[in-house]
């Protein structure tokens, strides 16, 4: 057979094959429930970028619409005449959120953004004493957690080139070997203030093992942060269980919040009604049932609640509700056994296409990543940024990350079996020109 009819005889094998999952998802019919991005000609563009911002809910543009009537109509009664009452609408994201992080209602609230969260909590469980001064991250986190970290360390007067010490794959290697961590938490177990660990990395879109390594910290004395930027609404999560201390996440990735979102935080039900812990306090934090006895004294509320500053800004917590009502019905082991199917056919398909121009950086082992899959092309930097934009052009809607990685990630609330084939044919054309 001639390599170009062997390519359309597994052209068409995968055409079928992609056809037959559609036909065959239980999911399929989300997809109609979200806002379609499209091009200047009005054709739908392939999404791929839900671990960078989510698509809009076509019932978003009603919640919005029902709190500005709300408060047209009502203004400051809105308070606690509105059809969800203003004074508790944060309350309404509880119980969703704790779901999809595995907690109680208590354990998490939604509030600010990410980085105002991390610093929150670090002001409350980065305590270092004694010899126990040091925070342990991965090298390459997220920046705004490494500038977030090192202000916490320069903020207690304590010198980031020796108290923050930053563990790499190993050299040549792309993703961390839980192995590796874990010996770094052991051989520096005693000087661990803190391990901040991300749910899933960024760049290469490995899921660390969470379990395991919060409870190596924890037996090693330290406390457990986790930033879930990309791991909420992604992946399993089991917070409680795991016994971390606190976790921090926003809502504009796989919980299709909407730019810059509300974002969300997780306090472990150990430290429910600990008053001894410092903490930056607001009168959203303070107990609801005397807040607006307007006392001088600041009286937390139990639990993740007490860490609230500010009364929540309802426009804009209003997309995530609409959202998280999607996951409901959706239900998050659904959504994982498809993304896990549509990731590795995804990844397939490019393996197939692509065979020696490009490499799938992300962990293979389903339970080693979550949608996203991070390519990096076999070519110089520039050429290799040059296939992405033909990759946009072709309206297959990805990012790079510098200097030298492609992101692609097929949603399941949002994406069929036929986007990931269309990315990976495109992958290949932009590649050979
Ligand atoms: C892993 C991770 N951490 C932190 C952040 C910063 O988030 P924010 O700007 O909401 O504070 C991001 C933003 O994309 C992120 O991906």
């Amino acid at each position: 057979m001639s390599s170009a009819l062997a390519n359309g005889v597994a052209h068409a094998e995968s055409a079928a094959e992609a056809q037959a999952a559609d036909a065959a998802d239980p999911l399929r019919g989300f997809a109609a429930e979200f806002h379609q991005p499209r091009n200047a000609k009005g054709e739908r563009l392939i999404y791929l970028c839900g671990h960078s911002l989510g698509l809009q809910a076509k019932t978003v543009e009603r919640y919005i619409a029902e709190e500005l009537g709300d408060w047209r109509e009502q203004a400051v009664h809105g308070h606690w005449a509105a059809g969800r009452p203003w004074i508790s609408y944060h309350d309404r994201l509880s119980a969703p959120l704790a779901e999809l992080v595995g907690a109680s209602s208590t354990e998490v609230v939604a509030m600010n953004s990410l980085t105002v969260n991390l610093h929150l909590m670090m002001v409350s469980f980065f305590r270092p004493q004694a010899e126990r001064t040091c925070i342990l991250m991965e090298k390459s986190a997220f920046p705004s957690d490494r500038y977030a970290v090192v202000s916490q360390l320069q903020f207690h007067g304590l010198d980031p080139e020796r108290h923050l010490i930053e563990i790499a794959p190993r050299s040549g290697e792309d993703t961390l070997q839980t192995a590796d961590v874990i010996d770094a938490i052991e051989r520096h177990g005693a000087k661990l203030a803190l391990v901040l660990l991300p749910g899933i990395q960024y760049l290469s879109g490995q899921a660390l093992d969470l379990g395991v390594l919060a409870t190596c910290a924890r037996r090693c004395g330290a406390v457990v942060g986790m930033d879930l930027a990309h791991a909420i609404g992604n992946l399993p999560l089991q917070l409680h269980d795991w016994n971390v201390d606190f976790a921090v996440w926003c809502s504009y990735k796989y919980l299709n919040g909407g730019p810059g979102a509300i974002g969300g935080c997780f306090v472990h039900d150990r430290h429910a009604h600990r008053l001894d812990l410092p903490r930056f306090a607001g009168w959203w934090g303070h107990d609801p049932q005397t807040r607006f006895l307007m006392g001088p004294q600041f009286e937390p509320q139990p639990g993740a609640r007490g860490w609230q500053l500010s009364n929540p800004p309802i426009l804009a917590t209003a997309p995530l509700l609409a959202s998280l009502e999607i996951f409901g019905r959706a239900g998050l082991p659904r959504l994982r056994a498809k993304s896990i199917a549509l990731t590795g056919f995804l990844e397939r398909e490019i393996e197939r296409r692509l065979p020696g121009r490009a490499a799938v950086i992300t962990p293979r082992a389903p339970e080693a990543r979550g949608s996203q899959l991070s390519i990096r092309l076999h070519r110089a930097p520039a050429a290799a940024k040059a296939c992405f934009e033909r990759l946009t052009q072709a309206g297959i809607i990805g990012d790079w990350r510098e200097p030298d990685v492609l992101r692609l990630a097929p949603c399941p609330l949002y994406n069929s079996f036929r986007d990931a084939l269309d990315a990976a044919i495109a992958l290949e054309h932009a590649a050979a020109t």
